[in-house]
């Protein structure tokens, strides 16, 4: 217990906790976390209580998700502080499985998803998407949730989430939520604990230049000036390396020479050593 808050930590507690849930014909919803808890995962609670009733939060720091070099033994941790927020929330079971609960000894299979993990993020985390889309769908399967919640905010993982959920006749349905912004605009994300106050000062000017982008791109320009130019100011505001600018299909994330469909614009640029992403939407405006 965390706060009133049950917690259960393998998959056989889960089931039946989840049974225990859905007694008297309840729905149950998912949502996946790795923790530090912010503001944009209570808003996925609260999506997750409106669409289902009841609500589980898992708290798993994946680390096959995490590359050599990465963040994984500095990610925030801090499970009594997450589940306090969840039972004021009003989560209803905390699934905090350990790391031998997910993967046994000898565990061997994963799951990739083809092209939509090929470009953006995915050539600069190598592994990453192969992590994610292995534990999610042990996370889709353990819990057999109605729905399952994830923000818009990590838009590729959302995208080939979907994908892999229909491929794999998962029958949860999975649901996207929009990003939780700061009042000046950042996207809210576990790691922006990272930046020190000059870099939380910059941050903001990702989320400016895709708005920037989004509206240049809207009418039907070409997106490989606009693109050169959000590249620009990104670099000339403190942010380097610029992994990528893109313009792409809203579905497929094929990149577009000019926005004709429903698209989104996406960034991932680190500062000093935080790297941030984050995406807009952009509907063609003829
Ligand atoms: O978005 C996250 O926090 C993680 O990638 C997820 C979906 C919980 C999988 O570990």
């Amino acid at each position: 217990m965390t706060d009133g808050l049950p917690v259960v930590r393998d998959p056989a507690a889960l089931r039946s906790a989840v049974a225990r849930l859905r007694a008297g014909g309840a729905r149950v919803a998912l949502v996946p976390t790795m923790g530090a808890l912010h503001d944009g995962h209570i808003v996925l609670v609260r999506a997750a209580q409106a669409s289902c009733g009841r609500v589980v939060v898992s708290l798993f720091v994946n680390p096959t998700q995490f590359g050599p070099g990465e963040d994984f033994a500095r990610y925030p941790r801090d499970e009594a502080r997450d589940g306090a927020l969840l039972a004021a929330a009003g989560a209803d079971l905390l699934y905090a499985p350990t790391a031998a609960a997910m993967y046994a000894d000898g565990f061997a299979t994963t799951v990739s998803v083809g092209r939509l993990a090929a470009g953006l993020c995915g050539p600069f985390r190598p592994g990453h998407f192969q992590g994610v889309a292995t534990v999610v769908t042990k996370l889709l399967v353990q819990c057999a949730a109605d729905a399952a919640f994830f923000g818009e905010k990590d838009y590729q993982q959302l995208a080939l989430i979907r994908r892999l959920a229909r491929d794999l006749d998962i029958p949860t349905a999975i649901e996207g939520v929009a990003t939780v912004r700061d009042a000046d605009g950042l996207a809210l994300s576990s790691r922006n604990a990272y930046l020190s106050p000059e870099e939380r000062r910059v941050a903001p000017v990702l989320h400016r230049t895709l708005a920037a982008l989004a509206e240049a791109v809207a009418g039907g320009a070409d997106t490989a000036p606009a693109i050169a130019a959000a590249t620009d100011r990104l670099a000339a505001a403190g942010f380097a390396p610029i992994d990528y600018v893109a313009v792409c299909d809203a579905e497929t994330l094929e990149p577009l020479a000019r926005v004709d469909r429903p698209a989104r614009v996406l960034a991932a640029a680190r500062l000093g050593t935080t790297r941030l992403i984050d995406n807009l939407a952009c509907l063609p405006r003829r």
